[in-house]
């Protein structure tokens, strides 16, 4: 039996995505084209971030995971990545009460291990707060990488093996799914990435198996609500077959 690659979307017949997970790309050369310092393009790309949130759920998506920092962004300069950890912290702080309000269920994942505590703390805080909500559910990957996360899973189910409470032959794609940051909720149906680039650069590798991909060549600071419907029209469009033959094949 495989993992659940499960898609209420799909099993519904409804053709808007239950879950879309975006690859917030091009801040930098926003900014760049502006002659601004690149923090200024992720400032905007929270403004952007806000602005998607909202309209997602007005057009009827009931998750958005978004790529905020992942486990390469290590290697820019320091400061950039202290602004990234600020802007984390700010919105946190900025928006909690409204996403509270708004029915807006908020988790982290990626390496918890590696926040600052006082981020480690609001982000535990935020979880915490808005656990009951059930109308939208917003995913935060920070300090996120694709790879890390299953090493985590697979290292962690080594332990279990090591100390005999599992045994090798149980080992399937069920008990890894649930070991990774995801576990349990629906894998995304659709994927965007902004800013004209053709990657998935570490993003939920695990989850992303049947998820359908769209690029959008537009800067993420600048993506808009008319990117987003779109970009779920091209879902709509597309037939997925998840390895089965297309409908109405004889
Ligand atoms: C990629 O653009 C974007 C990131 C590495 C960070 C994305 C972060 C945000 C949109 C804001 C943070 C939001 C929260 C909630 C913390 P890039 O910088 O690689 O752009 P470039 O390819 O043009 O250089």
């Amino acid at each position: 039996m495989s993992a659940a690659p499960v898609s209420t979307s799909e099993a519904s017949g409804d053709h808007t995505p239950d879950h879309i997970a975006i690859i917030m790309d091009g801040n930098g050369r926003w900014a760049k084209a502006r002659g601004l310092p690149r923090e200024a393009g992720h400032e905007r790309g929270v403004e952007a971030l806000r602005r998607t949130i909202e309209a997602a759920g007005d057009l009827g998506v009931r998750r958005l995971t978004v790529f905020s920092f992942s486990t390469e962004n290590w290697r820019r300069p320091v400061s950039e990545v202290t602004a990234l950890f600020g802007l984390l912290r700010a919105y946190v702080k900025r928006d909690l009460a409204r996403l509270k309000r708004e029915g807006v269920q908020v988790r982290i994942i990626g390496n918890r291990a590696g926040l600052p505590p006082d981020i480690a703390e609001l982000v535990k805080r935020a979880e915490e707060e808005t656990a009951h909500n059930e109308r939208f559910f917003l995913t935060i990957a920070f300090n996120y990488g694709g790879r890390e996360e299953i090493v985590r899973a697979v290292s962690s189910l080594a332990e279990d093996v090591a100390a005999g409470r599992v045994a090798p032959s149980e080992i399937n794609e069920n008990t890894i799914e649930s070991r990774l940051d995801t576990s349990g909720w629906p894998d995304p149906d659709l994927i965007i990435r902004t800013s004209g680039e053709y990657r998935i650069s570490n993003f939920l590798l695990w989850q992303i198996a049947y998820s359908e991909l769209v690029f959008v060549d537009v800067l993420w600071p600048d993506f808009t609500i008319e990117h987003l419907k779109d970009a779920l029209e091209t879902y709509a469009a597309r037939e997925r077959r998840f390895g089965a033959v297309a409908t109405g094949t004889a």
